[in-house]
This record gives structure tokens, sequence and C-alpha cells, in this order.
């Protein structure tokens, strides 16, 4: 059933691109490497002074913009990285553009954050405590990113992708009823045993994780919650018009949409300039596919993302008739 559908997108990334050279000057590595082993070849990463909740901000009021409206009933923003730990982001967030008042929080859910994010607009509107939401998923990975580990500075990206979600018709998303902007319900998991292998540990100021394991896992659990949120939505994976995998790293992608059984002309990835965005990844590249005429009114996406909890998820959307607004932090209008 779908409670809810998008009415506007927004995706806003930092302006300065980092290479891989660039990497190279510091890190024990190359640029061959890198690409061949996550297929990214430059990352954008925020300069001193620019925080998530300018991001956010960003590409919140780009997807207000592509709504055409100003305000909301909720804010969530998921990040990984707030700008502190106490209090949410989300706040700081709403009141930044113009809606002081409106209830907003926070999702940690590391890169699932965007699609944890979800589930909990169309929860608020499904349960009736608001009829519109803003979903702000937005990253500074680069702030915590230990610049001598060479298994986790060269995947990690920053930038901010949103929506504004809206009151649907149930069951709006099936094979023979499509609304366009539907949401299909979200499929949700977590695995608290595998917590260390992505985490922030206690009193360490970096991140870490044991890629190798995570890979593993993540085609598994991607492959799997995907095929369950296809099943769930009445879908096959001969009706997905796109695939919008969580940009973790080229390799893991095209696996997953092997597994499923998706060809790569149906595989969205901006992995090569954008990197591992983390909770920002889906927005992100779903509004730079938009923007960029890849994604049109009425297509079928499959979205599938794994990372830090350990946490999976899924849901199937219907793109909506809208103008994503994507562009550079502080630019008006396409990169
Ligand atoms: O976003 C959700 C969570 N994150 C992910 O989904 C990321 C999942 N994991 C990955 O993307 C990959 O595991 C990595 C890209 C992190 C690593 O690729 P890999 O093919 O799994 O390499 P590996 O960790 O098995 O390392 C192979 C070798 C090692 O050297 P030895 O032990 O064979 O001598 C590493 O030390 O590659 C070395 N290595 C590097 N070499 C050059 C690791 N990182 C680098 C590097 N440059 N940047």
């Amino acid at each position: 059933m779908s409670a809810a559908v998008i009415l506007g997108v927004g995706g806003s990334l930092p302006e300065r691109i980092v290479t891989n050279d660039d990497l190279a000057t510091s890190l024990d590595t190359t640029d061959e490497w890198i690409r061949s082993r996550t297929g990214i070849r430059t990352r954008r990463w925020v300069g001193p002074g620019t925080s998530t909740a300018d991001l956010a901000v960003d590409a919140g009021a780009r997807a207000l913009r592509s709504a055409s409206r100003s305000t909301v009933d909720a804010v969530i923003v998921a990040t990984t990285t707030p700008d502190r730990s106490c209090p949410a982001v989300a706040p700081e967030v709403a009141s930044r553009l113009g809606m002081i008042g409106v209830p907003a929080h926070d999702v940690s859910a590391v890169c699932t954050g965007f699609l944890y994010g979800l589930a909990n607009a169309v929860g608020l509107i499904a349960s009736g405590a608001a009829r519109t939401v803003l979903l702000i998923a937005a990253e500074t990975f680069s702030t915590i990113l230990d610049p001598a580990d060479r298994g986790t500075a060269v995947i990690f990206g920053d930038g901010a992708g949103a929506i504004v979600v809206g009151e649907g018709e149930p069951g709006a998303i099936s094979l023979g009823a499509i609304s366009l902007g539907a949401v299909g319900p979200c499929v949700l998991g977590s695995d608290g045993t595998g917590a260390d292998l992505i985490q922030v540990p206690a009193g360490d100021q970096y991140f870490r994780m044991r890629g190798k394991e995570v890979f593993r896992q993540a085609v598994e659990r991607m492959s799997d919650v995907a095929l369950d949120a296809l099943a769930r939505t009445g879908l096959g994976p001969d009706d997905v018009d796109h695939l919008a995998p969580h940009q973790a790293n080229r390799r893991i992608c095209d696996a997953v949409a092997h597994r499923i059984g998706v060809e790569e002309s149906r595989v969205l990835s901006n992995v090569d300039t954008v990197g591992n965005t983390a909770a920002a990844s889906i927005p992100v590249l779903l509004a730079e596919a938009a923007a960029d005429g890849r994604v049109k009114a009425g297509d079928r996406v499959l979205t599938v993302a794994f990372g830090g909890g350990l946490t999976w998820g899924a849901a199937t959307l219907v793109w909506p008739d809208v103008t994503a607004d994507f562009g550079v932090l502080g630019r008006v209008g396409r990169r």
C-alpha cells in the first residue's frame, strides 16, 4: 500500500572536487587501484566552514522549490555526520528553511538512512501527523575520515539529497495501478551483531570499516531486500526501469544487479563522480539522474541500500512529474 507520493526532488554537492591523484599524494594508493576496486574517479568534499546543516539546507530548499512550496508539516534529516551529537540537525535545518515550529527530527541508519527516513516520512503521513514531509539525507563524511586510512579515505564523499513527500492513494504502486510519485512499501532490516564492521569506535574521532566483510554482506543483504520490496509491490525485476542502489562501490552495485536480474543498462550510477555519500547516496543519485533526464516521469525505480548498524532497506518508487533541482552548494541551478 502506498500512503505517500513524491512531490519534489533536490540535491546539493559541495564545490571542491578531490581526485584519486590528489589522494595518492598523501596515501599509499593509486588512481588505477581506486578506479578498478571501487569505480570512483572523484568525490566532493566540503571545505572548512561548510557543515552538514549547510548542505541539508541547500538540498532541502531545492526540493521545496521543485515541489513549488515554501513549507511542509514535518522535517526529517537522515545523517551519520551531524555537526554535533546533540541536539539533532533537523530543527536547525527546518528553522533555516523558514519553518520554525514544525516537528523536526534526525534519523541515524548510516548508508540506509534515506530509506529509514522514507519509512518515517510515510509513517507520519499515514498516521495523520503530517500531510507533507521534507526528507533530507545529508553527509559530510570527509570530516570523520582518517586521512591515513586508505581503506576508507578513498571511498567516501560529501553531499545531500532531499524529497518532499505528500499524501498519496493506498495501493498506488503495483503492476496494474501506477500513480506518479507513488512510494511503495519500505522494507527495512538490521543486525546489530555486525555493529563493529562499520563504526566510529567510542573515543575515536575517525570512522572505521572492515571493507571486505562489509562488501560480502552488502551484496547478499541488498539483493535479498530488493527482491523482497519488489515482491511486496507485485513487481518483478523485468518491471523495473531503473535500479538505484546505494553507491557503496561500483562492484557491489553490479553484483546486486546481476543477482536480482537487472541488466547494466538499467542500473543508475554516479559513484564515479561523487563516491559513497552514505545516507545521501540514493537521493543525490536520483536528483542528478532526474535533472539530466536519465529518469523520467512514470519510470519505476527500485532503491536499495546497506550500511552500518548493520542496516539495510529497499523501496520501489514511481518517478514523479517534477523538475528536480540539483546543483552545487551556493550556486543556483545546475552544475
Ligand atoms: O556504504 C556502505 C558501507 N561500505 C561499503 O559498502 C564498502 C564495502 N567495501 C568495499 O568497497 C571494498 O571492500 C574496499 C573498496 C573498501 C576494499 O576493496 P577490496 O577489493 O575488498 O580490497 P581488500 O580490503 O581486500 O584489500 C586488498 C588489498 C589489501 O592489500 P593486501 O593485504 O592484499 O596486501 C589492502 O591493504 O588492497 C589494499 N588496499 C589498497 N591498496 C591501494 C586497500 N585499500 C587500498 C587503497 N589503495 N586505497
